[in-house]
This record gives C-alpha cells, sequence and structure tokens, in this order.
C-alpha cells in the first residue's frame, strides 16, 4: 500500500464524536509534523515523469482532511457556545397562548347543531350579490325601499350588484340547485347601512332556515321553532308570533322569545316587555317557489331568519353589539370556556 493510500484509507476510518477527536484528527492529518505534510514535502524529490500526478493526489487528499476538519470544526464550535452561554434546554417553555372561538361562532355552531337534530343540513353563499338573489326572486316590489342606494351598499348598477342586506338569498340560491325535500339552514354575514349605535350595526350575523316539502304547514314551523328555542335558552322558554309582512313570505310573522334575563318579568334588555324579538318567519310565498322553478301547486314551505347577534347578546347577557366587532381580546377570551 502506497503511503497516499494508506493516509487515504486513514481519514475514511477516523470517527470524530467529541472535541478532542477532532483536535487529535488535526494533529494526525494537518499539523506539519504529520505524514500528509511530509508527503506534500516529497512531492519536489518525485521523478519528473510521475510528480504532476504525485503531486495532485497529495493535494486532493490534503483537501479532504481539511474540508472534513473544518466542517467538524463549525459544529464543534457551536456546541461548546451552547454550553458556555446561560441557554438552559430544560427550563419550561413559554407557554403559547391558546386563542378561544369568537361569541358569534359559537353562537352559529350551536344554532347550526340544534337544527342538525331536525335534519336540517347547512349551507353557505356568496356575501356580494345580484339583484335577483337579494331582492327580484325574493317578491321585493320595483319601490321596495332596502331597494334604496341609502338603506344598502352597492357595488355596481345595471346590472346591480350589492352587499346582501339579508340571508335570504340563500333560500333562492338553494332551491334553484335542489329539489324538494328541502331542510337547510344558512348561517352568514349581512350588511345594511345603518347608523351604529348599541343595538344596531352595518354588519351583522344571520342564519336563514328553509323548508320546503309536500304538506309542509305553519304548525310544523311553528313547532320546529319552538323545539329550537326550548333547546337554545332552557325548557321553560315560550315564544309568540306576530304577524308581520316580508314580500317573500305570506303569512309573515315575527317570533319572541320569554326575556330569559327577567324570566319575563320586564327588564331593560326587553324594554320591560318580558319579551324578545329574535327572528323573522313565514310561508314561502307562491311567487317565490315559482321564480326557483319549484312547483307552488306542489309545493309548501317555510322561512325565517335569526339575527345571530341579538340571539348572542340575550344567551351571554351582554347590552353592545358593538363588543362583537371591536375584537378587544379581553370580551373575547371570557368565551374560551363556552361548550360549542
Ligand atoms: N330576511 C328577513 C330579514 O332580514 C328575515 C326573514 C327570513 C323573514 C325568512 C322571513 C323569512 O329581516
Amino acid at each position: 500500500m502506497t503511503s497516499i493510500e494508506k493516509i487515504s484509507d486513514e481519514l475514511e476510518k477516523f470517527k470524530v464524536s467529541t472535541a478532542e477527536d477532532l483536535e487529535r484528527y488535526r494533529l494526525k492529518f494537518l499539523s506539519k509534523k504529520s505524514e500528509l505534510q511530509m508527503l506534500l514535502g516529497e512531492i519536489k524529490n518525485v521523478p519528473v515523469e510521475a510528480r504532476k500526478s504525485f503531486g495532485q493526489q497529495v493535494n486532493i487528499l490534503k483537501q479532504r482532511a481539511q474540508t472534513f476538519f473544518d466542517e467538524q470544526k463549525a459544529k464543534w464550535e457551536g456546541s461548546q457556545m451552547l454550553e458556555n452561554s446561560c441557554l438552559d434546554l430544560t427550563r419550561p417553555a413559554t407557554a403559547a397562548t391558546i386563542g378561544s372561538r369568537h361569541p358569534i361562532s359559537i353562537m352559529m355552531d350551536e344554532v347550526c347543531s340544534i337544527f342538525e337534530q331536525l335534519g336540517f343540513s347547512t349551507v353557505s353563499g356568496p356575501d356580494i350579490e345580484d339583484d335577483w338573489h337579494i331582492f327580484t326572486a325574493l317578491n321585493f316590489a320595483e319601490e321596495h325601499p332596502a331597494r334604496d342606494m341609502q338603506d344598502t351598499f352597492f357595488i355596481d348598477q345595471k346590472p346591480d350588484i350589492a352587499l346582501r342586506t339579508h340571508t335570504s338569498t340563500l333560500q333562492v340560491r338553494t332551491m334553484e340547485h335542489q329539489k324538494p325535500p328541502i331542510r337547510v339552514i344558512c348561517p352568514g354575514r349581512v350588511f345594511r347601512n345603518e347608523a351604529i349605535t348599541s343595538r344596531a350595526h352595518c354588519i351583522f350575523h344571520q342564519m336563514e332556515g328553509l323548508y320546503v316539502d309536500e304538506h309542509v304547514s305553519f304548525a310544523d314551523m311553528k313547532q320546529t321553532l319552538m323545539f329550537f328555542a326550548k333547546k337554545m335558552f332552557g325548557e321553560n322558554t315560550r315564544i309568540r308570533l306576530r304577524p308581520s309582512y316580508f314580500p317573500f313570505t305570506e303569512p309573515s310573522a315575527e317570533m319572541d322569545v320569554s326575556c330569559n334575563i327577567c324570566g319575563g318579568e320586564g327588564c331593560a334588555l326587553c324594554k320591560h316587555t318580558g319579551w324578545v324579538e329574535i327572528l323573522g318567519c313565514g310561508m314561502v310565498d307562491p311567487n317565490v317557489l315559482e321564480n326557483c322553478g319549484i312547483d307552488s301547486k306542489k309545493y309548501t314551505g317555510f322561512a325565517f331568519g335569526l339575527g345571530i347577534e341579538r340571539m348572542t347578546m340575550l344567551k351571554y347577557k351582554t347590552n353592545d353589539i358593538r363588543l362583537y366587532f371591536e375584537n378587544d381580546i379581553r370580551f373575547i377570551q371570557q368565551f374560551a370556556s363556552a361548550k360549542y
């Protein structure tokens, strides 16, 4: 075995597993007195014909030893630094702060889960809508005030495109794509051009419900909404339906639940009436069914639209709707332990 092969072999086999090993490596291969350095000194004594190739081989070997040494040195120096610094790897880590869900999301999940028990499935749709889905298909008259620029955020005109003012758009979208029996709930964000006060905001959330099948009656609607109110606010909750008007339902009603803050006795939240309004509802107007391609002679249905903020305020006993949009961590964190 020539010295070159021998040193190459030794380089290969040398294991560095401590900083001391690395120093031994340096002495053996890179110090002035090492065999490898000796070989470098020998180059000039080699006969001319063989000198070039010999020189090349020795230099490659030297390069190899140096590169390996440099790499290892960087590694061991790093570890030395760790030892010398005051970094304590056994110290417990700083706990990552765990967020909590927004009360509006918590409420939407809870409403969905109650209606899921009755076989409703959840669907969603766009915040930016065309005139057909917000107004026309829903039987809104040409001169209805909601179609006014002052009431609604229009994005474009002719064709009219606006931020949806209610989730009833999803009644239309669902009926356009599904045939009865239909049983859906549709949570979503809605927008109205309103002054911001403790009770109203220009952005809020609704949950639409729609049930269309043969022989669906007003009594079915009342039972469904009663089931919902009791699940949400407790077994002793009472509901009342007051006649109302919406262009897309006939007959229409507004539903109140007994105030769960004063138990019906009368307080500031219920304005001393004992009742709090939480939703609008009614039987789907036959014109709407026909607009969506559903035979109004064969099918009937009911729809309702819940105000999520109103319900959340009632359930969690908060008195200012603006709290839900300011996202003050001190407010939001109070919902960390909410069940839903
Ligand atoms: N879309 C109505 C509103 O925003 C609520 C509603 C929904 C009423 C469904 C009846 C049926 O006020």
